[in-house]
């Protein structure tokens, strides 16, 4: 599943590993998919229960939450 605009999702106060390679089938969480990738999850502790704003065009400056970078990012392929 590819994504490239926000995910909005309810996150609990653990820590989780965001896909950065956009092959996972669970995005935005990583599945294992990036297995023979240079990619690797980036792990991130989330501090408290709540709302959250995930990036999902992984193109983020403050990843794993959108900054708007979606907004400026070419359509996959046409870089
Ligand atoms: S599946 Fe994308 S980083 Fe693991």
């Amino acid at each position: 599943m590819n994504h490239k605009g926000p995910i909005r999702m309810e996150l609990e106060a653990k820590s989780y590993a965001f896909c950065t390679c956009g092959l996972s089938q669970r995005m935005p969480f990583c599945d294992g998919a990036h297995k023979g990738t240079e990619h690797r999850p980036a792990v991130h502790a989330c501090e408290r229960a709540g709302a959250a704003v995930v990036c999902g065009c992984r193109k983020s400056g403050n990843f794993p939450w959108c900054d708007g970078s979606h907004k400026g990012a070419p359509p996959e392929g046409e870089a």
